[in-house]
């Protein structure tokens, strides 16, 4: 059982985490035997040299339903506690019924809401948003927020300009609440001006499937990567700004920076024009590519194990991606 009864209730924290990456791992050397690509120019231009690739039969809601367990196992909370349940993706099993629906039945979370939430790779942060709202405001108790993408399944693999870019895999955080509050600034941003450089065109109202769409090869994502890099590395620093002044604060106060893993070039850019030196920022993508809504919680569980972030830390999480959408979320480490 966590938290207080709800009079008490003055703030959330995260109260679990829990993440699950599949096995397969796919290597730039690998890409390089089926793509006109090479280990060289993915890793010079990304930081990314392997990325883990999920089974033939396991979709979003599988992986999802996996970090969730690990989650709800650490925090020793039956799935019949939940409140809420939230799916952050942009790999949804399929357009509807939601992923979290899926997801809250095969955990046994009888009694919660379910929904999906898509904010490009900046879902985590909105999903962790909405959850701090609903337990600081005392309505719910438990709200779990899932991370999960099986971006593989979105790839042209005969692209060798998004293909080479992501991963698979799902990250969860159980958020409860705390008298202390530990969760306590946020910035969420949008510039729907740039929804033109990310996306997947068909499938959807605009252009529903048909042999065309299909022939054209627009069910796959499509990207303008030199204009998603340019507003990466200002929407990153402005945000993290931006959160770091609301809540009176500077880089320096900073113990770890987790930023969405897209490229590294990208990383280090951000994290020079705020100051941050290499210790205060933790980095994966080397290892999984970007895996979208789960890179951040899967940076937590590493950074966690390693002993990079410990109970108490102020730790800064950043996210940007589709929308153009971008996130940050202060918070001190309580696990
Ligand atoms: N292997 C070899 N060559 C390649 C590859 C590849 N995989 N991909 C592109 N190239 C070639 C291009 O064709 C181009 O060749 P040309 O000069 O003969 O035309 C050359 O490499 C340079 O291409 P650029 O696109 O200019 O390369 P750039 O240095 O900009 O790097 C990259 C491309 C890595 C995609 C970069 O723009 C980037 O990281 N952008 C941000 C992407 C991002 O963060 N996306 C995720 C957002 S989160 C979300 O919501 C999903």
């Amino acid at each position: 059982m966590t938290g207080l009864p709800r009079g008490k209730v003055r703030g959330a924290r995260i109260a679990a985490l829990g993440v699950y990456v599949p096995e397969r791992v796919l290597t730039n050397d690998e890409l390089s035997q089926f793509l006109d690509t090479s280990d060289e120019w993915i890793s010079t231009r990304t930081g990314i040299r392997e990325r883990h690739i999920a089974r033939i039969d396991q979709a979003t809601s599988d992986l999802a339903v996996e970090a969730a367990k690990q989650a709800l196992e650490r925090a020793a909370v039956d799935a019949g506690e939940l409140d809420l349940v939230i799916v952050t993706t942009i790999t949804p099993d399929m357009v509807f019924p939601a992923t979290a629906s899926i997801v809250a039945h095969r955990l046994g979370a009888t009694r919660a809401g379910a929904f999906d939430l898509e904010a490009g790779c900046t879902g985590f942060v909105y999903g962790l948003a909405v959850a701090t709202g609903f337990v600081a405001a005392g309505i719910y108790r438990n709200v779990l927020v899932i991370g999960s993408e099986v971006l593989s399944r979105s790839l042209d693999w005969e692209d060798r300009t998004t293909s080479v870019l992501f991963g698979d895999g799902a990250g969860a955080v159980l958020v409860s609440p705390t008298e202390n509050g530990s969760i306590f600034s946020f910035d969420l941003g949008n510039d729907g001006s740039g929804a033109e450089y990310l996306g997947m065109p068909a499938g959807g109202s605009r252009l529903p499937a048909s042999h065309h769409t299909v022939r054209d090869r627009q069910h796959y994502m499509k990207m303008t990567g030199s204009e998603v890099y340019k507003f990466a590395i200002r929407a990153v620093a402005d945000s993290c700004e931006k959160v770091l002044s609301d809540a009176g604060l500077t880089p320096q106060d900073v113990n770890l920076f987790v930023p969405h893993q897209a490229n590294m070039r990208i990383i280090e850019a951000a994290a020079k024009r705020l100051g941050f030196k290499p210790e205060q920022v933790f980095a994966n993508l080397e290892r999984y590519g970007n895996t979208s809504c789960a890179s951040i919680p899967i940076c937590l569980e590493e950074a966690w194990a390693s002993g990079r972030l410990q109970k108490g830390d102020l730790l800064l999480m950043t996210g940007f991606g589709a929308g153009l959408t971008w996130g940050s979320c202060l918070t001190r480490w309580d696990l």
